[in-house]
Order: C-alpha cells, then sequence, then structure tokens
C-alpha cells in the first residue's frame, strides 16, 4: 500500500501529560506529516484516559463462551473491546504515542492490549501455534524515555510492543523514539525526528509504504 491510499488513521497516545508530553509532540508531527502525503486522510483519536476500562469477570466469561453462544448481557460485556477492535481494523495507518512508565508501558495502554487482544477477533491459537488475524498496515511508533535506551536489557516496553502488535497480525512497526530525554532533551528529539524521516521525510511527495 502507498500512503497515498491512506483513509484512515487511528491514533492513541498513552502519556498522562498533555502539555510538554514529548511524545503527544513527535505523535502530532507524524500527524501533520501523514497528512501532507494524505490531505483527505480522517484521524481518528483514541482517548485511551477517558474510555478505557480494565478487563472483568464478565469480560472473561463472555469472551470465553463461543459468539454464537453468548446471551445479551455477554454481548453488552464485550461492547466497548468490540468498538477498539473495529477501530484498530478499519485503520489504514496507526499512530501509537507511548512514553516509558516504570520499565514497561502505561497501564493505559496496557488495558487497552487487552481489549483489543481477542481470540477470534485479533489472533488465534492453531496447531502451529497462534496466528495473527488482523492486516498488516504500518504503525509509527513513536517512544520517549527518561532514562533508559531503547533495546537495552532494562527495556521492558519497545520489544512488548513489536511482539503484541505482531501477536495480532501486524509486523509493520516503524520506530521514532526519544530516549535519555533527561540526558540531553534536545539531542534526543533531534534523534528522533531523524527516525521519523526514513519513513515520512519532512515537506516531501507521499512516501512509500
Ligand atoms: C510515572 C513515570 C514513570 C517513568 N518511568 C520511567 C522509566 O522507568 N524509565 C525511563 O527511562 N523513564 C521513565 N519516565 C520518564 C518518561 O518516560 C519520559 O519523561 C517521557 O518523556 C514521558 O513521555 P511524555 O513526555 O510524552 O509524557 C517515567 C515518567 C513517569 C511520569
Amino acid at each position: 500500500m502507498t500512503e497515498t491510499q491512506v483513509k484512515k488513521i487511528l491514533r492513541i497516545d498513552s502519556s498522562a501529560r498533555h502539555s510538554d508530553s514529548v511524545t503527544r509532540q513527535l505523535g502530532d508531527e507524524v500527524i501533520q506529516r501523514l497528512m501532507q502525503a494524505n490531505p483527505d486522510a480522517e484521524v481518528v483519536v483514541r482517548k485511551l484516559y477517558e474510555t478505557i476500562d480494565f478487563l472483568d469477570e464478565r469480560w472473561v466469561q463472555a469472551n470465553l463462551t463461543d459468539p454464537a453462544e453468548r446471551d445479551p448481557s455477554q454481548h453488552e460485556a464485550l461492547t466497548a473491546s468490540d468498538l477498539l477492535v473495529r477501530e484498530l481494523e478499519s485503520a489504514d495507518v496507526i499512530l501509537l504515542t507511548v512514553p516509558v512508565y516504570n520499565f514497561s508501558v502505561p497501564a493505559i495502554l496496557k488495558a487497552w492490549i487487552d481489549m483489543i487482544c481477542r481470540a477470534r477477533l485479533t489472533f488465534e491459537y492453531t496447531e502451529k501455534g497462534s496466528q495473527g488475524l488482523l492486516k498488516d498496515r504500518p504503525v509509527y511508533l513513536v517512544m520517549a524515555s527518561g532514562g533508559i535506551p531503547f533495546g537495552s536489557a532494562v527495556d521492558f516496553a519497545s520489544g512488548y510492543l513489536h511482539h503484541i502488535f505482531g501477536f495480532i497480525g501486524i509486523s509493520d512497526l516503524r520506530p521514532v523514539y526519544a530516549e535519555q530525554t533527561n540526558v540531553d532533551a534536545s539531542a534526543s528529539k533531534t534523534a528522533a525526528l531523524a527516525m521519523l524521516g526514513k519513513w515520512l521525510p519532512e515537506d516531501t511527495t507521499p512516501a512509500v509504504a
């Protein structure tokens, strides 16, 4: 797919901060460049802090029940999760912005992951092991850390996210990392923009996916 065909961009931010958020600012830059290349694209913003619940017993029981046998209350228990899965399925491009919190991803993002990893919908188990059911598509993975280098032994965030997206069938992850912002914020942002430039050069004709 070329990015000129992008109709829907799903943006998911997970920083608790709004002002001064490095990941949100980099995310804005990604959107700006995507919109330059795809002026008619729609941006759907999933506001995790306003909308995501944790799994509960009703959810788990309903999810374990064969869809044909679910009663109305079980369908209701999965409504929000179904919506999040549909939102993901229908996006041509995904932007995920993620600060490192306590060496991993923010809990709110983990809550979203728990909602979208759905047997029969986004993955299935086969004789050969698990199989992702979503079609591949670009995911701009914007991440920031205060102190840890990405890819180091104490980074339990970036490898986890690569694994989860691969698990549901999406492997085209495009890292944009601002690491160790507490060491040198400016150098870290410059490096992140250089990574972004590889996927979406500034001020340019549509990039080829
Ligand atoms: C609750 C919390 C936990 C954090 N834990 C870590 C951590 O374990 N390792 C790290 O390198 N940075 C950590 N940081 C720093 C953030 O990853 C860094 O400030 C990042 O820029 C935050 O993203 P934001 O600017 O988009 O809010 C933490 C920040 C917060 C607020």
